[in-house]
């Protein structure tokens, strides 16, 4: 591996064991039973997502990819960044449009990813290496809500958050997390978001039900996590995916619903978990946006909304936002 690439682990090495066994305790003996979608991303997991991003029917991606193709060279010339930082970069593909870009505005000297899945950012980190010979990449492993791990880089900073995934936050976590940011940012850096858009429920429903069943695998694939990691029992056949449009929310939300009436040990929290048939499993929320109401978020947030772009076809948003003075 090149020495230009670094990866620093700064999850408790005891992670999956204590994060993981206080939100299955904490979401499913609870109801709604929920789980934070964090856990999704194994290293198949993280191998999956990938593979939703080629769907037809997962237009997010593309939509924000058309955008950073027509905007980053205006977006590194407003920024100048020295130091561009990604939260949940995960394969850092979209991302090579803003390292092009920067690289070719001069300012950029150093990328740093963060994400929770260290296999995503060891096969990002090299690959970019490879390709960005004057490139030093950072990465970090960790879980952007608790710990931004924000250290010395140069400024002025550029701080990405792209894929829409603010939307797998809910309201409160949101605010607290803009809060968290805010405070890590200084006047000079910049906030770079990710936001799809509220359109009609057909499309929305289709992105995260295929007809391939890729996201289905990804849905399921975090039963098969806490059978790894807390010896449970899950038999993911027993599972039906869904991707339900919450009209109240505004979002999608995916669920695993319980084909019978079931009993499933969790061992490692000492937990039988008693499903009947029918009953669901809340796996992630994706919140759909629209422009005031994400600007007002932010706004309360410690966020000035500075430049707002769609796709063409109004899909999907990526904005610039800077600490408001
Ligand atoms: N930014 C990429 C990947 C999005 S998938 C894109 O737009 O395509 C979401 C990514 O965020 C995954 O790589 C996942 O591992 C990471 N992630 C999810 N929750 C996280 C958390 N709490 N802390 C750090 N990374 C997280
Ligand atoms: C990472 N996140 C923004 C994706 C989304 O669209 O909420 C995860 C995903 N879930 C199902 N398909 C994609």
């Amino acid at each position: 591996m090149p020495n230009r690439f670094t990866l620093e682990h700064r999850l408790p090495r005891d992670h999956s064991a204590t994060s993981l066994r206080t939100d299955v305790l904490h979401g499913l003996a609870t109801r709604p039973r929920t789980l934070p979608s964090k856990w999704f991303y194994d290293a198949h997991g993280s191998e999956l997502f990938e593979q939703i991003t080629r769907l037809p029917e997962y237009y997010p991606t593309r939509a924000e990819q058309e955008i950073l193709t027509r905007r980053a060279p205006e977006i590194a010339a407003l920024t100048r960044a020295s130091t561009l930082i990604e939260l949940g970069s995960g394969s850092s593909r979209k991302t090579r449009l803003l390292l092009d870009a920067l690289t070719a505005a001069g300012t950029l000297q150093r990328y740093a990813p963060l994400d929770v899945s260290s296999s995503a950012l060891t096969e990002a980190g090299e690959a970019l290496c490879r390709d960005y010979p004057g490139l030093r990449v950072a990465a970090t492993v960790t879980d952007f809500e608790q710990d931004l791990a924000l250290g010395d880089e140069p400024g002025p900073r550029l701080l990405a958050f792209l894929g829409s995934t603010i939307g797998n936050l809910n309201p409160a976590e949101r605010q607290s997390f803009y809060g968290t940011l805010r405070h890590a940012l200084s006047s000079d850096d910049t906030l770079l978001l990710g936001a799809d858009l509220v359109k009609d429920t057909g499309t929305l429903v289709r992105a995260y039900d295929d007809s391939q069943g890729v996201t289905a695998a990804f849905n399921k694939n975090v039963l098969t996590v806490l059978n790894r990691e807390l010896d449970a029992d899950f038999d993911p056949a027993a599972f039906d995916h869904e991707a339900v449009w919450n009209e109240a929310e505004e979002r999608i939300e995916m669920h695993l619903r319980s084909r019978s009436t079931q009993t499933v040990k969790i061992p490692a929290v000492d937990l039988v978990l008693g499903l009947h048939a029918g009953e669901s499993l809340r796996t992630e929320i994706c919140s759909k946006f629209r422009r005031d109401a994400l600007t007002s978020e932010l706004a309360t947030g410690g966020f000035t909304v500075r430049h707002w772009w769609t796709d063409s076809a109004a899909r999907f948003a990526l904005l610039l936002a800077v600490p408001t003075r």
